[in-house]
């Protein structure tokens, strides 16, 4: 039996070097070898952007051509909308029986997009709960891996906890324990200030960005703060141009020998820079190329999720039925 693998994105805007080497990657070569299944998590968008409803649903196209481009095989992986799939908040309103408005308040995860948001007081209802939608989510396709970033451990602890608590109280193993895989250190991929890579803090490369945009933003990354003149050693730990260049140059030889001379100060930032940016343009250049084409085939496009979105139901619709099942609400006939 196959592992099923399901994953998701908040379809907020175009996905970044940063989804690439966390999360993209890993899904590409897991779709050889599990049943993927990877959302396009719009319920979960509008939780914060329910005010601006248009930019969820045409990002919804961009971020398929951002999968598309880098390798992921709609003949491999399910790309389903989540809105579109009514069984998810059907579950999610199971699962709300099986969790504290408490034990919500302490999700580390949501407690950080508060304060950044400015909720303090006034949460959103809505978005105080969507990790239990996500939970939802997860078990509703019966997911034994879920490859995402870091952020989201507290959302997989709470979908074990839930998991562990349905099958006791319902007396059947009915839903599945997933298990996250996280990036490896090495692949948590800093945005060009030394934040983390995130759209909304503007300070992302993205997939689909033309040569003058890398190099515009390759020029903002952050370098040795204590170095004022090319001859000044400086410490390659603090320059963030070769934490990217450690993971996107070929030539690893030739990245420790610019280190080298970094700490001998005998390079300017400028020509690491410049390598920089001829590297990333190297590597994302077929993705732009293979993107542009996607996108022009909206139709195609449609096409892919719509049939995506078929199965998904299906699939999350066994799920429910196996739930309501065990709970004794299948009401025969009736529903
Ligand atoms: N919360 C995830 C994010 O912000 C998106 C997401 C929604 C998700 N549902 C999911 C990820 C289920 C994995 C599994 O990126």
């Amino acid at each position: 039996m196959k592992k099923i693998v399901l994953t998701g994105d908040r379809p907020t805007g175009p996905l970044h070097l940063g989804h690439f080497v966390g999360s993209l990657k890993k899904r590409v070569e897991l779709q050889e070898i599990c049943e993927t299944y990877i959302m396009l998590a719009d319920a979960q968008a509008l939780t914060d952007n329910y005010d601006d409803v248009n930019k969820v649903k045409t990002n919804i196209h961009e971020v398929v051509c951002d999968y598309l481009a880098v390798g992921i095989d709609p003949k491999k992986s399910h790309i389903f909308i989540q809105s579109c799939v009514h069984e998810l908040p059907e579950l999610a309103m199971f699962f709300m029986n099986l969790v504290t408005i408490q034990h919500l308040g302490h999700n580390p995860t949501v407690k950080a997009e508060c304060k950044q948001k400015g909720y303090n007081e006034g949460v959103p209802a809505g978005f105080y709960l969507y990790p239990i939608y996500q939970v939802a989510d997860i078990t509703a396709f019966k997911a034994d891996l879920v490859p995402v970033g870091l952020d989201q451990a507290p959302m997989l602890e709470l979908t074990r906890d839930i998991v562990r608590k349905f099958n006791t109280l319902y007396k059947k193993e009915v839903l599945v324990t997933p298990e996250a895989i996280y990036p490896n250190l090495k692949g948590a991929l800093p945005g060009i200030d030394g934040n983390k890579m995130s759209k909304s803090l503007g300070n992302a490369i993205c997939l689909s960005d033309e040569l003058d945009q890398i190099a515009a933003k390759v020029k903002k990354v952050k370098s040795d703060p204590n170095r004022t003149s090319v001859n000044d050693p400086g410490d390659p730990e603090k320059a963030l141009a070769f934490s990217y260049l450690e993971v996107f140059d070929p030539e690893i030889r030739f990245v420790e020998e610019l280190k080298e001379r970094y700490r001998r100060g005998t390079i300017s930032d400028k020509e690491v820079k410049d390598r920089l940016t001829e590297v990333i343009d190297t590597f994302l250049k077929p993705i732009r190329e293979k993107r542009k084409e996607y996108h022009q085939d909206r139709s195609g496009i449609e096409e892919i999720i719509k049939e995506g979105t078929r199965l998904a139901k299906q699939k999350a619709a066994l799920t429910l039925l196996e739930v309501r099942s065990a709970m004794g609400i299948n009401y025969k006939g009736f529903c």
